[in-house]
C-alpha cells in the first residue's frame, strides 16, 4: 500500500457499504425486492459517491493543490474541501456567482472555508465556459504550480474508475441496481462493474435529455468503450435541478416514517419515487431484485 493509500485507510471508510433489505408493500406485492445499497453511510465528510468519485482523483493529485468547481451549496466543493483538511492537501473552489462575493457565506461555504478551501467567485458567464482552456489557464495562472483540476460534480475518468467497485460489490446480490444521476459519472462506473445478466438504471434529476451521449462519453474516456447494461427514465426530475414537488415532498416524507431514515432530497428521493412509480406500471418482472443507491445523505 503507498502512503497515499495509506492515510485514505486511515480514515476509516465503510467499504463495501452496507447493503440492507427494506420491507416496503409497494413492491413487495409486485414480488419484487428491495436493498438499500448504503453508500451514505461510507464516511461522514466524504458520503457516497464522492468517497468513490474522490479516490483515484486525490490519488493522482498526490498531494499537490486540487482546484475544483461547484454551486454555493455544492456537496462536492464541500466534500473536497473536508478531504483536504483530512489528508493535507491546499483546495481551491471556483464557485459559480460573483454577486456572492464579499457576502456572508452560506453554510455550506463557511464550512468549505473553514476546512481551508481558497473560495473563487466567478460571474456565471465564466463559470460556463470553465472547461475551455483559456479560461482555465486564466484560473490556474491564480493558482499555484501544479495544481490538479477535478471537473464540476467529480466526474472524471478516474471517478468513473473508481465507481465501478460500487457495481462489484453488488455482484450476485440483485437484478437491478437504480441510482440517480446528476453528471452520470457514478452510473457510468457503477455499470461497468455489473456483472453479465445485471442491469444499472439511472434516474436523470436534471431536465434536458442530454445524459445518455454524456454518459457514453465518460465511459470512453475511462474505459475505452461502452460498458455495462444500463438506461436512463428520463420521467422523475420533478422539473429540474433543486426543483420539487409537493407529491415528491410527501412521498420522501412518508418514505423515511415508514423505514426510519433519512432522505436526500436532491437526488435520492426522485430515484426512490421513480422506483415506486415503475413498480406500479409492472416495469419489473415479479422475483426481481432492486438495489437502490442511496449515494449522500440527507444534509
Ligand atoms: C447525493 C448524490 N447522489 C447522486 C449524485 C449524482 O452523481 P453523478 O453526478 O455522478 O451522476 C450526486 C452528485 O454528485 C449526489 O450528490
Amino acid at each position: 500500500m503507498n502512503a497515499f493509500d495509506l492515510a485514505l485507510s486511515r480514515l476509516r471508510p465503510r467499504l463495501p457499504s452496507p447493503l440492507e433489505p427494506v420491507e416496503d408493500e409497494r413492491l413487495t406485492r409486485h414480488g419484487l425486492r428491495l436493498l438499500l445499497k448504503r453508500d451514505d453511510l461510507i464516511h461522514p465528510e466524504l458520503p457516497g459517491n464522492k468517497w468513490r468519485k474522490l479516490a483515484l482523483n486525490l490519488r493522482a493529485a498526490d498531494g499537490r493543490p486540487v482546484l475544483t468547481f461547484g454551486g454555493a451549496y455544492s456537496h462536492h466543493l464541500r466534500a473536497t474541501a473536508a478531504a483536504g483538511r483530512l489528508l493535507g492537501f491546499d483546495t481551491i473552489g471556483v464557485v459559480r456567482g460573483d454577486e456572492l462575493a464579499g457576502r456572508p457565506l452560506n453554510p455550506s461555504l463557511a464550512g468549505c472555508a473553514a476546512d481551508g478551501m481558497r473560495l473563487v467567485f466567478v460571474d456565471r458567464a465564466t463559470y460556463r465556459a470553465k472547461n475551455d482552456p483559456e479560461v482555465l489557464a486564466r484560473l490556474l495562472a491564480r493558482s499555484p504550480a501544479g495544481t490538479y483540476v477535478v471537473p464540476e460534480g467529480g466526474s472524471n475518468a478516474l471517478a468513473v474508475q473508481g465507481c465501478v467497485e460500487l457495481g462489484r460489490e453488488l455482484s450476485g446480490a440483485a437484478d437491478v441496481v437504480a441510482v440517480a444521476c446528476g453528471t452520470g459519472g457514478t452510473l457510468a462506473g457503477l455499470a461497468a462493474g455489473l456483472d453479465a445478466g445485471q442491469r444499472a438504471l439511472g434516474v436523470p434529476v436534471l431536465k434536458g435529455g442530454f445524459l445518455g451521449a454524456e454518459i457514453r462519453a465518460l465511459q470512453t474516456a475511462a474505459f475505452g468503450g461502452p460498458r455495462g447494461a444500463w438506461s436512463l427514465d428520463d420521467r422523475f426530475h420533478c422539473g429540474g435541478y433543486a426543483r420539487t414537488t409537493p407529491a415528491l415532498e410527501a412521498f420522501a416524507q412518508d418514505f423515511e416514517a415508514r423505514h426510519e431514515l433519512a432522505i436526500e432530497r436532491l437526488y435520492v428521493a426522485k430515484m426512490l419515487y421513480g422506483l415506486v412509480a415503475l413498480a406500479e406500471e409492472g416495469a419489473f418482472a415479479p422475483g426481481t431484485r432492486i438495489a437502490a443507491v442511496t449515494t449522500g445523505p440527507r444534509s
